[in-house]
């Protein structure tokens, strides 16, 4: 058996939809699709605003813009997540202060926050690992007292909820993922959510290359001209016409991916190795949606020994972050503190396949197959 680490979603209407916008004579942004999109989005969630981007990397890059990040301005953010997270506020010259995760979920440590903040803090960029959700309240509450903006990174959030509130709606700006790996997906591609109205127009004109091109659209101005910076951040109709298509089954989707969730978190919960590996921790504020099933080993090691004999069986499991905090580009650059918990998960967080066409019962062979491992280990150390 071959089992890949992911397989992105078809629903089998993409390329009717795609076809369609290509007839339609209007296939660059901004198009029917797009604004179906939108209105799902917008309707489903509760988002103020929203653009399709062609990734959450840009949905990001225009939050850094939106915010008017200056050289030296600090941005709060944790250690443990994708490189986009950072880089995009590094593009704006801002000094990145990473934040530990907590010690029961690789999310960031809200406690330790308020330490962080200085006079030059002017954003909190927040990543909802795995879909579940950072402390919302707490963080917002902390932000209003600062005045400083908070940012959701939501790249894994689709679909996923803190205390009844769908992510994403909650900071001043949030940014999703519609990469292959996601629970929806387009290839590439991703949005941005704007709840604070302050940045509706702003954000329309920094993702039409610094053009008010929209409000042209709109018969608002006469001619379109350019009025800011900006870049070319939205995505063509067919981008849009195939989100559109997966959009339509995400009840589906969620379904699945929160069964093959449960069958990997109760195969575990039965079996007698919590000593051995730690399983997802959901606070109660929060929803998993099913966007990833991860364990924690003991440590690197373990965690190898379990990827190898998990590939001899043809199962390919993956791992990530590199804490950024110790990554090539940016160690000479971080202040010294010690981040242990993101170098834990570093070290020790082991995800396993979950993608729609998986068996159930195909995760309750991988799931036992570890078991078996872990027991081979304990073993050996006896
Ligand atoms: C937390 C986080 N932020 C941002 C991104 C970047 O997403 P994209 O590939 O859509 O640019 C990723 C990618 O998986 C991610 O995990």
């Amino acid at each position: 058996m071959t089992i890949p680490f992911n397989k992105p979603f078809i629903s089998g209407n993409e390329l009717k939809y795609i076809e369609l916008a290509v007839h339609s004579g209007k296939i660059s942004g901004d198009g029917m699709y797009t604004k179906k999109c939108h209105s799902f989005f917008q309707t489903q969630y509760g988002f103020k605003n929203c653009l399709l981007t062609t990734s959450c990397t840009d949905a990001l890059e225009m939050s850094a813009i939106l915010l008017d990040i200056q050289p030296g301005d600090e941005v709060i953010m944790p250690s443990f997540t994708f490189v986009s997270t950072a880089n995009a506020f590094e593009l704006r010259g801002a000094k990145i202060i990473f934040a530990d995760s907590r010690p029961d979920h690789p999310g960031m440590d809200e406690s330790i926050l308020k330490k962080l903040i200085t006079s030059k803090t002017k954003a909190i960029v927040v990543v909802h690992y795995a879909g579940v959700a950072t402390d919302m309240d707490l963080i917002m509450n902390l932000a209003n007292d600062h005045g400083i903006f908070v940012v959701e990174d939501a790249a894994h959030c689709i679909d996923s909820f803190y205390k009844g509130k769908a992510l994403g709606s909650i900071g001043h700006l949030a940014a999703f993922s519609f990469h292959e790996t996601k629970n929806i997906q387009c290839g590439e591609g991703g949005m941005l959510v704007i709840n604070d109205e302050q940045f509706f127009t702003r954000a329309e004109i920094i993702r039409e290359k610094g053009t008010n091109r929209s409000s042209f659209f709109r018969g608002e101005v006469d001619k379109y001209g350019w009025v800011d910076i900006g870049s070319s951040f939205l995505p063509s109709e067919i981008t849009a016409a195939f989100l559109f298509a997966q959009l339509e089954n995400l009840n589906k989707i969620q379904e699945k991916r929160k069964a093959i969730w449960n069958v990997y978190n109760e195969t575990f919960s039965k079996s007698d190795l919590v000593e051995n590996i730690k399983l997802p921790f959901i606070p109660d504020f929060a929803t998993q949606n099913g966007h990833m099933f991860y364990v924690t080993c003991r440590n690197l090691t373990e965690r190898q020994f379990l990827i190898n004999n998990l590939k001899q069986e043809g199962v390919y499991a993956a791992f990530h972050y590199q804490s950024l905090h110790q990554s090539t580009y940016f160690k000479q650059k971080h202040d010294g503190r010690k981040l242990e918990w993101s170098d834990y998960y570093t070290d020790t967080l082991l995800r396993l396949p979950l993608y729609f066409e998986l068996e159930l019962s195909q995760a309750a062979i991988i799931a036992q197959s570890i078991i078996t491992s872990i027991h081979q280990i304990n073993n050996q150390l006896v």
